[in-house]
């Protein structure tokens, strides 16, 4: 268990952070978080102009924050490339990289690249990304992967993963690309063993952001949406995990946080409940040789 109140009296973090879908939600409270006090974050979303008004909203409470957004779309391959360059343009090395952007349930779409669009943003870009920025880690950086309590009841359709034979269920594909999240980080543990990079996965819980809002979803996803409304805590409490797997100093690689611990709210939990697909090994492997096929990107070159 992490005290979360030991973390907010941190100061003067010196550290190199990339963070994915920074400009909205859980993104944005992370980056609030740690750019208050003192690190120097770099943050991609699509929206430069949700962009700007994080940025001023943190610089109205704290006046010279080093963040920079540099434009990202995790469903277009030159976009990630440009933004990998970008980053290694600005640090020498990265502290902490947060895969936290995502999409929830929207009807079927696909990538720039031709993915199915929740597996290719939520899982596929993030891979990119990391696959790009590997060997830019300082020695003891930590790479977090954000997923969900979704992943809970998912699967992986392993001879259909982007609903090309099959019916796309728009709560079945999200649940499949938040089990990747965890999938992908069994596999990066495994591939930085031996190191002191350590790989976390977190879930927020249930928390109000724009993840509920968007105008794509379908009629029916905003009914439940409206009706999961009153038991969401807050965007900067669905955060405290993220920040938690940043910061807390008793983490260790291959944990999975999550914000509830009964009876003291203060609390962050390292042990969420993983689905069991993911505790199996030729299934990790498995999946992380797929997502290396799809994206013609090797861990190993
Ligand atoms: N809120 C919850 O209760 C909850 C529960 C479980 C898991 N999560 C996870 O938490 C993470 C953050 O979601 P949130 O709840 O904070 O929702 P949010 O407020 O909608 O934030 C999502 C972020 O992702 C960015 N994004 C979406 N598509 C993108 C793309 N193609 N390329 C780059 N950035 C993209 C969005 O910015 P742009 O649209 O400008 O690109 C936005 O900054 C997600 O991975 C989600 O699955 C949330």
């Amino acid at each position: 268990m992490i005290d979360f109140k030991a973390l907010e009296k941190l100061n003067d973090l010196d550290l190199k952070v990339v963070i994915t879908g920074a400009n909205s939600g859980i993104g944005y409270e992370a980056m609030r978080f740690l750019a208050v006090r003192g690190a120097h974050i770099i943050f991609g979303a699509r929206s430069l102009a949700k962009a700007d008004e994080a940025i001023a909203k943190i610089e109205a409470v704290y006046k010279r924050p080093k963040i920079e957004f540099v434009p990202l779309d995790l469903g277009d391959n030159d976009s990630i490339f440009a933004f990998v360059d970008k980053v290694k343009e600005t640090f020498d090395s990265i502290d902490i990289l947060i895969n936290n952007a995502g999409i929830m349930a929207l009807p079927y779409g696909k990538t720039k690249q031709g993915f199915e669009q929740q597996m290719g943003i939520n899982h596929l870009g993030h891979f990119i990304l990391t696959h790009q920025l590997k060997d830019h880690l300082s020695e003891q950086a930590r790479i977090i992967n954000v997923s969900s309590q979704a992943s809970l009841p998912g699967k992986i359709q392993w001879d259909d993963i982007f609903y090309e034979k099959s019916g796309y269920t728009p709560f079945k594909s999200y649940a499949q690309s938040k089990l990747a999240n965890v999938l992908f980080s069994e596999g990066l543990v495994e591939y930085f063993k031996g190191s002191s990079v350590k790989v976390l996965t977190v879930h927020p819980g249930l928390a109000s952001t724009g993840l509920f809002n968007r105008k794509e979803s379908s009629k029916g996803f905003k009914v439940i949406f409206k009706l999961l409304a009153p038991f969401a805590s807050s965007a900067e409490k669905g955060a405290r995990p993220t920040i938690a797997a940043a910061l807390a100093k008793e983490v260790n690689s291959g944990d999975f946080l999550g914000p509830k611990v009964k009876g003291n709210p203060h609390f962050i939990s390292q042990n969420e409940k993983k689905n069991a697909i993911a505790l199996n090994p030729s299934n990790i492997t498995r999946f992380f040789n797929w997502s290396e096929t799809v994206t013609g990107l090797s861990f190993r070159d």
